[in-house]
């Protein structure tokens, strides 16, 4: 059975805030938040009007022209591209044989190839151009993992609002974004590029992503396509090493990984990108049950797909294909439209229709989806680029403002102990006025833009030390790289960052990874700091001086000794242009942190795959009353360093007990509302108290478990968050409204139903806190 064409993310919140400690009733107010649910054919790629332009222009294009619809390179700046490459892409773009290309990021050189196009090719139809926009196009914000850490959805739309509307200033329409991809070890340095681990929290990116890019229409001036990739399991690589083969069960493969895609596709993601891994044996970029079956014939999805890059070809390497004529066959069988880079479809598909190994039928239905995507973009009545917006678009300053806002909220506090006085050492006091900024990430500007920033400049970012010199007298700052990121470090380099502590009140050391350290082919077997990072933070803890660690990474380090010796610890990421100003206005109090953990943070890499939505095996460690025979490690603990949810504040907040609105559920009436598109099933509620002295803001996380169903449903699972502020010794009522879909699961023949079961109910500040509330779903 199919997913319902409706299936949706969706939670709605209504939240009832008063004001408690002013005794009175005070402010009511009722947020709804509606995330898409039925917009299956693509919201901004379907439009009735486009349909019969589409036919008309499929009807006058010979098979050749169509092909060129599917046939995507990857072309540098037009004045470079010179000698006989440049004859050869001319003459393909003027046989109309060329629909897309990846790579000019410049106005002009994307109007030089566009001008060859529309003016020179038959048809005149125009070349989509895309890029890799993930995080920012010139305006580069946190790595997505800090943006999804922010939990906060209408930050990630306006970071990807902007990130369309300096792109499309360029020519670029299209981007390879957003990486939906779940994922559940960091040691796949690709955890940088997505949401985490969480399905939930997975899908509500990927729609607040495609509503940024895509806007309301897709052929406004400032509005991108977007790609959801990789389709499917590319973050289920084994041993995280990038693009290794993954096994997942249909089960998994539709409760874990398949959700954000599918709300991509709900949101109306013009486009999807086919993954490089092997899915079950079967290479997703030629895999029928992923691509077709569940895609088109479950979701309706009408966008195209495009491959990743030489992924046709790869389907030799992965030992499905003995040629390029039969990968060929098998990509566009299985549902790819497009060939990005391989040029296979470009040579073999034309034969392929006239020996009959390939329908004319097929090739008209992958030219029509990316036809139907260049229309909905504006591409026939608006081909070009124009060069001079394309400076003034970049760098504005509401996209600076956001860069500082997003960085803000990404940094996730982890460690915050009493210091001096028995007071936390975060914010820093004045008292503590000279400042040691030591570490090899305090002044590297390049390493601030984290994974995919083609189009960053490092000149644009402003460093932690940049910022500090900003901040305090110059005769309070001593500054020491102390080492290499990586390898090469002396010992001298070392001796004089300790130096330089020891003169200190407080040292702020920024350690961790590199840009290249994370994103694509960037998988570590070890979740250490690299080179000799972790001698100079031991040397530096050394001189008993407070120590701030302020830690740069794209994934979760396992570094247990400096959460046990280092009295602060912040989770930076790659924080983007803003890293600087961002940092320090957190260090000294004006910026609270409200981050949270979207994957779960390994004590050793032993640990890895590890995430908080786990079973519960039938030896749960800690329920036996003994433990030799349960689920552990010998030699490490089996919980994470921080669970997933997790995250500190300057302030503290309080729970009330969890109470839900209904003492029982019936799975039947449950069944009819989730095929109907019900809203409300249970609502569940608390109040939240901030018991600190600063204001501060607090994400309130439900989580749900159901016991006694056909299929064993995780410990925990995510169904809603809602991000709230609150004034010191101030109260809120939170209320969550789960829909039927909450309690929805994929049944052992893999139907999506709501069986009988005991479900457990949580709102909780992280996935390992809180007191659950059992309601018994009765048949
Ligand atoms: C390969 C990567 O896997 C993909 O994410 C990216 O969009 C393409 N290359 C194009 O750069």
């Amino acid at each position: 059975m199919g997913l319902p064409l409706g299936m949706t993310w969706r939670c709605h919140f209504s939240i009832v805030l008063y004001t408690l400690f002013t005794g009175q009733i005070g402010l009511t107010q009722s947020i709804n938040t509606n995330l898409p649910t039925s917009l299956p054919l693509g919201n901004g790629i379907y439009d009735a009007t486009i349909e019969p332009q589409v036919e008309a222009l499929l009807n006058k294009m010979t098979i050749a022209e169509k092909v060129g619809q599917l046939n995507q390179i990857g072309l540098g700046p037009a004045a470079n591209a010179g000698g006989k490459n440049n004859l050869d892409y001319k003459d393909l773009i003027e046989r109309g044989q060329l629909g897309a290309i990846l790579g000019p990021e410049s106005a002009k050189d994307i109007n030089v190839y566009q001008h060859m196009a529309i003016e020179s090719s038959r048809l005149h139809v125009p070349i989509i151009f895309g890029r890799d926009v993930i995080h920012g196009f010139r305006t580069i914000f946190p790595i997505p993992l800090g943006l999804a850490s922010t939990w906060d959805t209408e930050l990630v739309e306006a970071a990807a609002h902007i990130a369309a509307r300096e792109a499309a200033a360029t020519g670029i329409r299209w981007t390879f974004s957003p990486m939906v991809d779940i994922a559940r070890d960091a040691r796949w340095g690709r955890i940088a590029e997505g949401a985490g681990e969480d399905p939930y929290l997975g899908s509500i990116m990927a729609a607040a992503y495609v509503r940024g890019y895509q806007g309301t229409r897709l052929d406004t001036s400032d509005s991108i396509a977007a790609c959801a990739k990789h389709f499917v399991g590319y973050g289920a690589a084994e041993g995280g090493r990038d693009y290794n083969t993954t096994e997942i069960s249909e089960h998994t493969l539709r409760e874990i990984y398949l959700p954000p895609f599918n709300a991509a596709v709900n949101a109306g993601a013009a486009s999807i990108m086919s993954a490089f891994n092997a899915l079950n044996g079967v290479p997703a970029s030629a895999n029928h049950f992923t691509l077709t079956q569940v895609l088109r014939n479950e979701w309706g999805f009408r966008g195209f797909v495009d491959s990743d890059a030489f992924a046709i070809k790869e389907l030799i390497a992965h030992g499905i294909a003995n040629d390029g004529a039969n990968a060929t066959r098998k990509a566009l069988l299985a549902g790819v439209d497009m060939d990005m880079g391989s040029n296979l479809y470009h040579g073999n598909l034309v034969g392929l229709v006239h020996s009959g190994e390939v329908s004319q039928a097929n090739i008209n239905e992958s030219a029509r989806r990316v036809l139907r995507v260049k229309y909905a973009l504006g591409l026939f009545s608006r081909p070009y680029a124009n060069e001079s917006n394309e400076t003034q678009a970049m760098l504005r300053p509401d996209a600076i403002e956001l860069a500082r806002k997003a960085a803000e909220q990404s940094f996730v506090l982890l460690k915050n102990a009493a210091f001096l006085n028995g007071k936390p050492l975060l914010p820093l006091s004045d008292k503590l006025s000279k400042v040691a900024l030591i570490g090899p990430l305090a002044d590297d500007a390049a390493s601030m833009l984290g994974t995919w920033s083609d189009s960053g400049h490092s000149q644009d970012v402003t460093t932690l030390r940049a910022a500090f010199e900003k901040r305090i007298n110059m005769g309070q700052l001593m500054y020491a790289a102390g080492s290499q990121i990586g390898e090469g470090s002396a010992d001298s380099d070392i001796d004089a960052a300790v130096n330089v502590a020891r003169q200190a009140d407080v040292v702020i050391l920024a350690l961790g990874e590199s840009a290249e350290m994370s994103g694509e082919a960037a998988s570590r077997a070890e979740l250490t700091l690299p080179g000799r990072q972790q001698q100079l933070l031991e040397r530096v803890v050394g001189t008993t001086k407070p120590v701030v660690l302020v830690l740069f990474s794209g994934r979760p380090l396992a570094i247990p000794w400096a959460f046990e010796k280092v009295p602060a610890v912040i989770a930076a990421w790659a924080p983007g242009i803003q890293a600087g100003p961002a940092l320090v206005r957190t260090l000294y109090g004006e910026s609270n942190p409200s981050g949270r953990l979207v994957i779960s943070w390994p004590r050793s890499v032993g640990q890895e795959p590890l995430y908080y939505n786990a079973l519960n095996t039938g030896r749960p460690f800690g329920a036996l009353g003994q433990e030799k025979f349960s689920s552990r490690y010998i030699d490490e603990a089996k919980d994470p360093q921080f669970p997933f949810g997790f995250g500190l504040s300057y302030t503290t907040f309080r729970y009330g007990p969890t109470e839900v609105s209904r003492r029982e559920l019936q799975a039947s009436k449950l069944r009819s509302a989730l095929n109907a598109g019900g809203t409300t099933a249970l609502s569940v509620s608390t109040v939240i108290t901030n018991t600190g002295s600063v204001a501060g803001d607090e994400v309130a996380q439900v989580y749900m478990r159901l016991q006694g169903t056909s299929v064993a449903e995780p410990i925990r699972e995510l169904k809603g968050f809602r991000r709230i502020s609150l004034a010191p010794g101030e109260t809120k009522k939170i209320t969550f409204n789960l829909p039927p879909e909450a309690f929805a699961m994929w049944d052992i023949r893999n139907h999506h139903t709501v069986e009988a079961a005991k479900a457990t109910v949580w709102i909780s500040a992280d996935s390992a806190r809180g007191t659950g509330v059992e309601i018994p779903i009765a048949p």
